[in-house]
């Protein structure tokens, strides 16, 4: 067979950048396949990136902005915003491993079926191939990608949000396992068909094989379910490599806190989608004297090191992160981040005069706006002008609070995890649970509001454990198992303690109870405490939660001072209807594979309860 070349004037690399056998062969097999117009190597350069963002903008795709340099504003189909969940499979060899918490279809009836929509689905298009590395390029054992894809869209995401190109095809030799990663827009350019800006498909799948490795992506151009690297390699398959391996991959940030004393704690944080992680890994701290910086906002990897201490690292090199609500008071870190340029917006609104717009980036909206569908838009619109889930994809190393050692191969020694999520009611602002095995069992009942990061309905509360109910690549059960077990052969002394937030509870009027984003701060510092055995709480029957005074409210607003009580309380009626929701859950996860241990945990607490 012979390899495809470009014969256009184009200055793309056309000749392979690599001899890896298995990536020739692979990248030979695909366009055989999907039958693309010309093969460009990726080499992850300023030159490739202002080349494939001129042609984006030719084709109407992207608008440059005259508002921040380098920088291109875009909108989707409309029916291509958000992660597909129910579209979303665990092709594992058997249906018991993807659990009952996972679409599964058979591994090769799934590669007939999606071989029949990527037959031809790269026609008139290019075909692009990506090598990335997910986490820092000298690890130990780095953890390699190849993605190939046919929007040029996702080309130049994955330069901002992965380690990509010359670099990484350098560190590849003819033997390095990699994750082979698939990606069509599924919409081929037959003769005469003209392009559409926002190419895709009706029909998606977002397609794992666990067992080799290997992700297919089909018919959709949004973030998550298009740049592989992160939701599919870097959760769902990470995920099993993890329960193989002994580590864990996480939906979590990384936040790195100094005290006013100069005392440094590495802290993560789990939150499902939409739900506060990219602001809490970008705190600018209400209390004086303490700093919070920033080591990863989506994703960590985590692992026990030699010391015994968890280590995290962050796998991303970018910020993919939810615009709506971000504003220079709730997070002027993001602000910054993204006016520095070399960033793209997904789904915001454009400005008269060539900059972004989205609800919450200015208490007043900019009289006139393009909205998200292209439309003209005034405040007397009555929708907003940006998608809930609209995009901001930009550098991590541009974000003024970057820790030094985000890029650190040996990560950073984590000291808590919390684990947290959108409740209106029930769940506090925050608990510290009472060890690890307890801890475990809160993170595996965790619940959330849906939120616009997933198509459906936003606002039903479901039980989304460790924050990961879209993203585990196994069966839920074995997972908690995992999460028990290295917690068990751990130093108990070392391991990191566990906490249960809730920034979202809300009072009688709707509104929330607590001010959140730099207040969060009172919360982490009394968490810091609590490891040191210096802040006072209270037992309930959930976990320790702060006593009246033990938060620190310094220069809090009276009006939300007088709401922390609320915010705070444990109300025995309402865990006690949450413990039926908690049996229904721990049912459907059906008798043999969820752990025993955590059975125990919610007959205790149901004890623990009626007691109180
Ligand atoms: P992520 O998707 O988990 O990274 O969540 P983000 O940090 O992007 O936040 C999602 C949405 O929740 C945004 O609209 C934020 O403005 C909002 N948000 C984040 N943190 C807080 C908080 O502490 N309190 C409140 N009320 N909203 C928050
Ligand atoms: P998020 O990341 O957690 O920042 O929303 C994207 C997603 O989870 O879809
Ligand atoms: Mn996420
Ligand atoms: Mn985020």
């Amino acid at each position: 067979m012979t390899r495809r070349t470009s014969v256009t004037a184009s200055s793309a690399p056309t000749t392979a950048p690599t001899k890896h056998p298995g990536i020739l062969a692979w990248v030979d097999e695909i366009a055989e396949l999907t039958a693309p117009e010309r093969i460009v190597w990726c080499d992850g350069s300023r030159d490739e990136w202002d080349r494939l963002t001129d042609e984006l903008v030719e084709k109407g795709t992207f608008v440059r902005l005259d508002g921040k340099p380098n920088s291109f504003w875009c909108v989707s189909d409309p029916d291509d915003v958000a992660r597909v969940e129910d579209r979303t499979f665990i092709c594992s060899e058997n249906a018991s491993d993807a659990g009952p918490t996972n679409n599964w279809v058979d591994p090769v009836d799934m590669r007939i079926l999606m071989a029949e929509h990527y037959r031809g689905a790269m026609a008139g298009r290019t075909l692009y191939v990506i090598a990335f590395c997910m986490g820092p390029l000298d690890a130990a054992e780095p953890k390699f990608g190849v993605q190939i894809t046919d929007s040029p869209y996702v080309a130049v995401s994955m330069q901002i949000m992965t380690r990509s190109g010359a670099r990484v095809w350098d560190k590849l030799t003819a033997d390095t396992e990699f994750v082979r990663c698939l990606h069509s827009v599924g919409a081929p350019l037959h003769e005469g068909r003209a392009d559409v800006p926002w190419p895709c498909d009706r029909t998606k799948y977002i397609a794992h094989f666990p067992e080799s490795r290997t992700i297919w992506s089909y018919g959709s151009g949004y973030g998550g379910n298009a740049l592989l690297g992160k939701k599919c390699f870097a959760l769902r398959i990470a995920s099993v490599l993890g329960r193989d391996e002994g580590w864990l991959a996480e939906h979590m940030l990384i936040l790195k806190l100094t005290s006013p004393q100069g005392k440094t704690h590495y802290v993560a944080a789990a939150f499902p989608s939409s739900c506060g992680k990219t602001n809490l890994a970008m705190l600018e701290p209400a209390l004086a004297g303490w700093q919070a910086e920033t080591i990863g906002d989506d994703i960590a990897w985590m692992r026990f090191g030699a010391d015994g201490r968890l280590y995290a690292v962050n796998p991303e090199a970018g910020f993919f992160g939810v615009a709506p609500g971000t504003g220079a008071r709730t997070n002027p870190n993001a602000i910054a981040t993204v006016d520095r340029g070399n960033s793209v917006f997904t789904n915001t609104a454009l400005t008269d005069d060539g900059d972004v717009w989205w609800e919450g980036l200015t208490e007043q909206p900019p009289a006139h706006l393009t909205d998200w569908r292209g439309n003209d838009w005034t405040i007397d619109s009555g929708t907003p002008a940006a998608h809930p889930n609209s995009r901001y994809c930009t550098p991590i190393e541009q974000c003024p609070s970057v820790a030094p050692e985000w890029n650190d191969p040996a990560g950073v020694p984590i000291s808590a995890i919390f684990f947290g999520g959108r409740r209106a009611s029930t769940v506090p602002l925050v608990a510290e649970t009472f060890d690890w095995a307890h801890g475990v069992f809160t993170a595996s009942v965790l619940s959330s509001e849906t939120t616009a990061a997933a198509a459906g309905a936003v606002g039903v509360v479901r039980r989304d454990p460790m924050a990961m109910l879209p993203f585990l690549g196994y069966h839920v059960g074995d997972y908690f198992a995992h999460w028990l077990k290295l917690g068990a052969q751990a130093d108990t002394a070392k391991l990191p303690k566990i906490f249960q937030v809730n920034w979202f509870r809300r009072g009688e009027d709707g509104t929330f109870l607590w001010p959140g984003f730099g207040e969060n701060v009172r919360v982490l510092k009394w968490a810091l405490e609590r490891l040191d055995g210096t802040a006072e709480a209270e037992w309930t029957p959930i976990g320790y939660v702060p006593s009246a005074d033990a938060l620190d409210l310094t220069g809090l607003d009276d009006a939300d001072r007088a709401l922390v009580g609320q915010a705070l309380a444990v109300d025995t009626d309402e865990w006690v209807t949450e413990t039926r929701s908690i049996d229904e859950w721990f049912a459907g996860i059906g008798g043999n594979r969820l752990p025993e241990e955590l059975r125990e945990q919610l007959a205790a607490l149901k004890l623990r309860l009626l007691g109180s």
